[in-house]
């Protein structure tokens, strides 16, 4: 599995989203993901199936090669409710340790500082390997990075129909890694057709077109599928290449107003 490195960190290119898979189906599908290769999969709080994630990882019997991230919810970002709720998902997952634990949205009443100030201490105390953010605007990355040098990443909407351009360049500068959420359009990909011309000419579907065009750029994706026959599809992309001009078509499929996921969707902040 091809991973990037970051701060000494390594992270597997191709991940597992979760978000929508529960109870046993999730659990099965996460420990079949580990068993035909995956090294990451991603949950949160927000999706109440850390419980169910760690049974799959632990019955996989791989845990120890496995990068889980899990994410804080906006309404526990005051340094209390960080340490209460890692600590209610470290014992969710039934680990030792969580290995990336993000903000997932920024909540706007809570200073940044207090947040990552909590969260860092649970770093020092060994709760988790490695901390980051989710959902942040470029001049939000650079205060977090300014507050907390150790951040690891950024995780954001990313795919092939949103221009993505101004979070990248933040997050090399920053010297994080970008994690690409929703990287095949909540499924939207796989019926584009200029990604399925370019896929064909490689033997390849949309989908696998959508992600291997983010991770030539050493983007991290974590696709979503609740289907064991899509697992594999969306790992094999590391035995083709796209040419430049492929890349340069691409690109040209994405806007700024390319946003599937709804950012006025306002959490309960007070
Ligand atoms: N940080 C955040 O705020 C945030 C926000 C959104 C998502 N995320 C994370 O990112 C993960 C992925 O994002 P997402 O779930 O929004 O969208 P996504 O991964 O882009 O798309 C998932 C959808 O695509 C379909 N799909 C998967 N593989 C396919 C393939 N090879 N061909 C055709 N269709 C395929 C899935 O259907 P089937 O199940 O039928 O395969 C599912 O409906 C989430 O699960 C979550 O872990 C994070």
């Amino acid at each position: 599995m091809s991973v990037v490195e970051v701060k000494g960190f390594r992270i597997p290119l191709v991940g597992l989203g979760t978000w929508t898979l529960r109870g046993r189906d999730c659990a099965r599908l996460v420990e079949e993901a580990i068993r035909i290769g995956y090294r990451h999969i991603d949950s949160a709080q927000m999706y109440g199936n850390e419980r169910e994630v760690g049974e799959g990882v632990r019955a996989s019997g791989l845990r120890h090669e496995v990068m889980v991230t899990t994410k804080i919810q906006p309404t526990n970002l005051a340094p209390r409710d960080v340490e209460s709720s890692t600590r209610e998902s470290l014992r969710a997952l039934g680990f030792d340790a969580i290995d990336l634990l993000l903000i997932h949205w920024p909540n706007p009443g809570v200073p940044l500082a207090d947040t990552l100030g909590a969260m860092s201490k649970l770093k020092h105390a060994g709760v988790t390997r490695q901390i980051g953010v989710s959902n942040f605007t470029t001049a939000l990355l650079e205060e977090a990075s300014r507050i907390a040098p150790d951040i690891v990443c950024n995780q954001v909407e990313c795919h092939p129909f949103l221009n993505q351009d101004k979070v990248l360049a933040a997050c090399r500068r920053a010297g994080v890694a970008m994690v690409a959420y929703s990287p095949i359009a909540r499924g939207s990909a796989a019926g584009n057709k200029v990604l399925e011309r370019i896929g064909a000419a490689h033997g390849k579907s949309a989908a696998q077109i959508s992600l291997r065009y983010l991770t030539q750029q050493g983007i991290v994706v974590i696709p979503r599928t609740s289907k064991v026959e899509r697992l594999k599809e969306n790992m094999a992309i590391f035995d083709f290449e796209l040419t430049d001009a492929e890349m340069r078509e691409i690109h040209g499929l994405s806007s700024r107003s390319g946003r599937i996921v709804d950012w006025n969707w306002s959490p309960q902040w007070d």
